[in-house]
């Protein structure tokens, strides 16, 4: 969602808070702005569109200041405008609050402080934080803030600053994530690590009901009931070329060839070859409590819900363990079964997801173990769940989650084979489907060897405006994504199906002008699928089919054919979705879409 940044120290903060917000800029991107503090007081600069429009405002104000705050902005209450954008001021002019959340009862607060004499200017909920700050303050910010956040209800990352104390930031969270960043006679505070690593990789993530109050020399920390909190400073091990494009002109680009190499991080010092198993030792629980599984439960939202299907697939087929997947929305609100054998697992890339979290509260409500697969280091899901996976694969920016899909789905598979080992699986099988595992990144790096391919693929068909995803089993849930990815940048209308339910209702849409994608791998329903494409074929429409290498059947059925390598039936999706990854980067180049910055999206979605 919304980007946080803030600086207090000795250099000038405008440029620290432009360059942290175009870190950030992949968190929310409609309204940007800026408060920094001066002599002559407050001074605020913001407006409705990117960045580098209030980049391009500040260029003639020469700000000298060294403490500021800045935000970017996804609107939930309120247009995306230079009024409603960040930061919102008190009546005097003299607090700046930006905030990520929803204050859930800003009604029933602003019309109390409406009440009370205060002013408006904006139909933001975040502007009654700044008056209700206004209202208890005296002389002691920190204090207003603190008191100001007991009568909020819903969830806030804020950062406020106050003209009577230059050299204080005021941060506190309750369900969106902060961190304050310790430096040399400076400190930080943001969203997101990636807008201050460039500054300094020592930070401490605020819990929720946490308070910091930041100067240039020092932090502390209390609970908003004002307990003081002793800060665990952790070292931040991504480095700054991960975070940057590295030649590629898209960071979705990069992140999709990063994928040979995230794969084996997701896998390194994980496998068992010579057993035929898998090492997971951050579940944390005793060798009895895996064997006593007798049912899984997988949530997520977005792409990691995808990838959970696939590991419903892979449990339930390797592992003979009932699985049932979840969107995190709908678990939180109704009443799921638990009971001593289930466990939850929560799969998120950013392992801030608000409705994911919710689902991991509501699974350590009802007593049970939910367990996190997440790619952020110390985010609140990794934080609160009892134990996890981290899938390692590096700060991911582009908005459509790319590399961290395929990680997910290694790590689900490492999973698979961990707790089939202790069922019923062979050593020879788990070491058959290990061995497959380890050639994947190899295989990966050959399908991007001809990305060139998809391009020429995507310039045939980049002007079509609706398209069919097709796939059986395994690869269903492969399709799905496919066609997520190309709804997502591209704004293409695309509908992912299991192949055959397309006879079910779909294939009323089919002519020539929907183009079908269809997963006809070298499987067990290969034949099945070769059927479908015949009907699609029937009624005119053109199909791109994702095949298996040396299938010499497919290519005069088809219109393009984009050949994989032959992998285990199980590991297919490892490699099928690459080239549905790029055919969606390549059309919505072609339509010159924002790749990745898709309108009305986010990367992380710390709202309801
Ligand atoms: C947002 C992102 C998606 C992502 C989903 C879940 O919608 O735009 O790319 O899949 O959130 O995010 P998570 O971080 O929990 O995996």
């Amino acid at each position: 969602m919304c980007g946080i940044v803030g600086y207090v120290g000795k250099r000038k903060a405008v440029p620290i808070l432009i360059e942290g917000l175009k870190r950030l800029e992949y968190r929310g991107y409609d309204s940007a702005g800026i408060a920094v503090l001066d002599k002559e007081g407050l001074l605020l600069e913001k407006t409705a569109g990117k960045v580098a429009i209030l980049e391009n405002l500040l260029k003639n104000k020469n700000f000298e200041s060294t403490t500021g705050i800045a935000h970017t902005r996804w609107a939930t209450h309120g247009e995306p405008t230079d009024l409603n954008a960040h930061p919102h001021l008190d009546c005097k002019s003299k607090i700046a609050v930006i905030h990520n959340g929803i204050i859930e009862n800003y009604r029933s607060l602003r019309e109390l402080l409406l009440r009370k004499g205060h002013h408006f200017t904006s139909d933001t909920d975040t502007e009654v934080l700044a008056h209700l700050i206004e209202e208890y303050y005296k002389d002691d910010l920190t204090k207003a803030v603190r008191v100001a956040l007991s009568q909020v209800e819903g969830t806030y990352g804020i950062a406020v600053v106050c003209s009577d104390h230059p050299d204080l930031i005021v941060a506190a969270r309750h369900g969106s994530s902060l961190v304050v960043g310790r430096g040399d006679k400076e400190n930080f505070v943001a969203s997101d690590v990636s807008a201050i690593l460039r500054h300094t990789n020592q930070v401490v993530y605020l819990e929720d009901k946490e308070v910091a109050s930041v100067t240039s020399k020092k932090f502390c920390i209390t609970t908003i009931d004002n307990v003081e909190v002793t800060p665990q400073i952790q070292e931040i091990s991504w480095t700054l070329d991960q975070i940057e494009k590295g030649g590629f002109p898209h960071f979705m680009l990069k992140e999709i060839f990063e994928q040979s190499s995230t794969l084996q991080n997701a896998m390194r010092g994980r496998i068992n070859q010579e057993e035929g198993t898998t090492r997971l030792n951050g579940l944390n629980l005793l060798y009895e409590e895996l064997h006593h599984i007798d049912r899984v439960i997988l949530t997520a939202c977005g792409t990691s819900w995808h990838a959970a299907m696939i590991g419903e697939y892979l449990i339930e087929d390797l592992a003979q363990v009932p699985v049932e997947v979840e969107y995190a929305s709908e678990f939180r609100y109704r009443s799921p079964i638990i009971n001593d054998g289930t466990v939850v697992f929560a799969i998120s890339q950013s392992g801030e997801t608000a409705d994911t979290l919710a689902a991991v509260r509501e699974t350590k409500r009802k007593g049970a173990t939910a367990l996190g697969i997440c790619n952020v280091v110390g985010s609140t899901i990794a934080r609160e769940t009892d134990g996890g996976v981290y899938i390692h694969a590096g700060p991911e920016i582009g908005v459509a989650s790319t590399k961290a899909f395929t990680s997910q789905i290694a790590v689900l598979t490492l999973l698979a084979i961990f707790l089939a080992r202790m069922r019923g699986m062979s050593v020879e099988r788990g070491k058959e489907i290990t061995s497959a595992l380890k050639e994947i990144p190899s295989q990966v790096e050959n399908i991007l060897k001809k990305h060139s391919y998809i391009k020429e693929i995507a310039s045939q068909y980049y002007k079509k405006n609706n398209f069919l995803y097709l796939g059986r089993g395994i690869n269903f849930p492969a399709a799905l994504e496919g066609a997520l990815k190309l709804k997502e940048i591209s704004y293409i209308h695309a509908e992912g199906y299991p192949a055959a339910e397309m006879k079910h209702g779909p294939i009323a849409l089919i002519d020539e002008n929907m183009p079908a994608v269809v997963i006809a791998l070298k499987d067990n329903v290969y034949d099945k699928v070769l059927s479908n494409i015949e009907e699609i074929k029937a009624r005119k429409a053109k199909v791109i089919a994702i095949a298996t290498e040396g299938d010499t059947q497919i290519e005069d059925r088809v219109d393009q054919v984009f050949f994989i390598p032959k992998t285990l039936e199980q590991l297919t999706p490892l490699l099928s979705i690459i080239p549905l990854q790029l055919l969606a980067y390549h059309m919505a180049v072609l339509r010159g879409c924002d790749i990745d910055q898709p309108r009305n999206l986010a990367k992380s979605v710390t709202v309801e």
